[in-house]
């Protein structure tokens, strides 16, 4: 029995985790998210009408869910406020619903300003990051000087903290990056002046979940970003600072890993990556911009464009070992219904050698060369169908050889972006 669910992004993020999360919430008591930060963009399409969410969970949306932003969280007070101001707009009782851990790290402005002049810094060199403050932040809590929600609960204390790491970063942003500094005074000040707000939804996210574990409930765990963009297992350099893989849900959140039933690995039909870093199966021609078009394939979080390619099994496999998938969504079928052909990487080349899974880290990805399988593709709509034997049976041969492949089961199809338009052939958390 699946009580415990943990979803996970596996390509290099944007896979469609919103939709998948807001959809199987509708079974949980609680769904959490445990690693990263207002980098995140989680579009979800209800009844047609769009919201897209960076920090604040997927499942906000459902009236009897608790949202929790867990431990392993980067928190970006302003944009926390302002995502849940827009919520409450639209008639969504958020701080009723929303509780955040005390231990989430704060990210700063100063983080920001030094994020956005590291990347300057590095020219053609850049990591593509989003420029949220997310790796500067993840770095002073490492280095243990960063500051945590709990901090601003004692003003004079966190004052102090606050202070060494304002003037810490200042010192590098004039004197390494010759960038603008921050205002360290008015950022106290504007710091404390939002603890009286966000006190009433601050808690120990671990005993809550543990609570509602007790009583027997489902949990969602909901990632962000994507396997491949993992500090560890990632293509390193070109990665996101947390933990994406599936471990990051026991770590971020302080769940015994045991605790964890089941992996879903979200998986777009194809892939694509934001920023920069190895991409082998990217399609820079007609194709690649086919898929970019008919997939609306631009950030939801920084409205770049995003590079797209084949769906790419070394890479899944890698990502798989690393998370322990149990089952595969996949996403954004649909936009593969148009082509005569469809290639799927089931190999690379790597200095002369044929390999099967992805090689650790940039340097060695970026010699790999995709080796391509090629099928027909079924040239007909797969959009909104709602059970499996309806699919084209070129569609279904895809999907099958994909599981036969990876051994890995496909459990749910998402055939569009309306949560009705979903295939489940395995109901999770039921
Ligand atoms: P950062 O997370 O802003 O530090 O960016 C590091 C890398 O992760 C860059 O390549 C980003 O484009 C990528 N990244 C961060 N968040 C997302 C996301 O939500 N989807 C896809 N890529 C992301």
């Amino acid at each position: 029995m699946t009580k415990n669910l943990v979803v996970i992004g596996s390509q290099w993020g944007d896979e469609g985790k919103g939709k998948i999360v807001d959809l199987l919430t509708e079974r949980a008591a609680a769904v959490v998210r445990f690693q990263g930060g207002h980098n995140a963009g989680h579009t979800l399409v209800v009844e047609g009408k769009t919201t897209i969410l960076h920090l604040i969970p997927s499942g906000i949306l459902h009236s009897n869910v608790m949202s929790y932003i867990a431990n392993g969280v980067v928190l970006h007070l302003p944009s926390l406020f302002s995502e849940a101001e827009e919520l409450m707009a639209a008639g969504v009782s958020v701080w009723e619903k929303l509780r955040v851990s005390n231990a989430c790290a704060l990210i700063m402005p100063s983080h920001i300003a030094l994020d956005k002049a590291r990347e300057a810094a590095k020219g053609a060199g850049k990591i593509g990051t989003t420029c949220r403050g997310i790796g500067p932040c993840y770095e002073d809590k490492i280095a243990r000087r960063g500051l945590r929600l709990a901090d601003l609960q004692n003003a004079d204390n966190f004052r102090t903290r606050a202070e060494e790491l304002l003037n810490y970063h200042n010192f590098l942003l004039k004197n390494f990056y010759q960038a603008e500094t921050v205002d360290v005074a008015a950022t106290i000040d504007e710091w404390l002046s939002f603890a009286p707000k966000i006190a009433p939804i601050i808690c120990d996210t671990t005993l809550a979940l543990e609570e509602h574990r007790k009583r027997g409930e489902n949990i969602l765990y909901e990632g962000a970003q994507g396997a491949m963009l993992d500090i560890d297992h990632g293509t390193y350099p070109f990665v996101t600072s947390s933990s994406t893989a599936s471990g990051g849900a026991a770590t971020g959140t302080g769940t015994g890993i045991h605790k964890l039933d089941f992996v879903l690995a979200i998986t777009k039909a194809y892939t694509t990556r934001v920023g920069s870093g190895p991409f082998p199966t990217e399609l820079n021609n007609d194709i690649g911009e086919h898929l970019g078009r008919v997939g609306r394939e631009i950030g939801a979080s920084t409205g770049r464009k995003r590079r797209t390619g084949w769906i790419d099994l070394p890479a899944l496999r890698r990502a798989a070992l690393n998370s322990c998938f149990d089952g595969i969504c996949i996403t954004k079928l649909d936009v593969l219904d148009e082509l005569a052909t469809i290639k799927i990487c089931t190999n690379y080349r790597l200095d002369g050698k044929i390999i099967d899974i992805a090689p650790l880290g940039a340097d060695e990805l970026s010699r790999c060369e995709a080796i391509y399988e090629e099928i027909d593709g079924w040239q007909s709509s797969t959009i909104g169908i709602r059970e499996y034997e309806k699919l084209p049976e070129k569609a279904r041969q895809y999907l099958e050889k994909l599981e036969k492949i990876l051994e890995i089961p496909i459990v749910i199809i998402s055939t569009g972006p309306d949560r009705e338009e979903t295939i489940e052939r395995k109901v999770l958390l039921s």
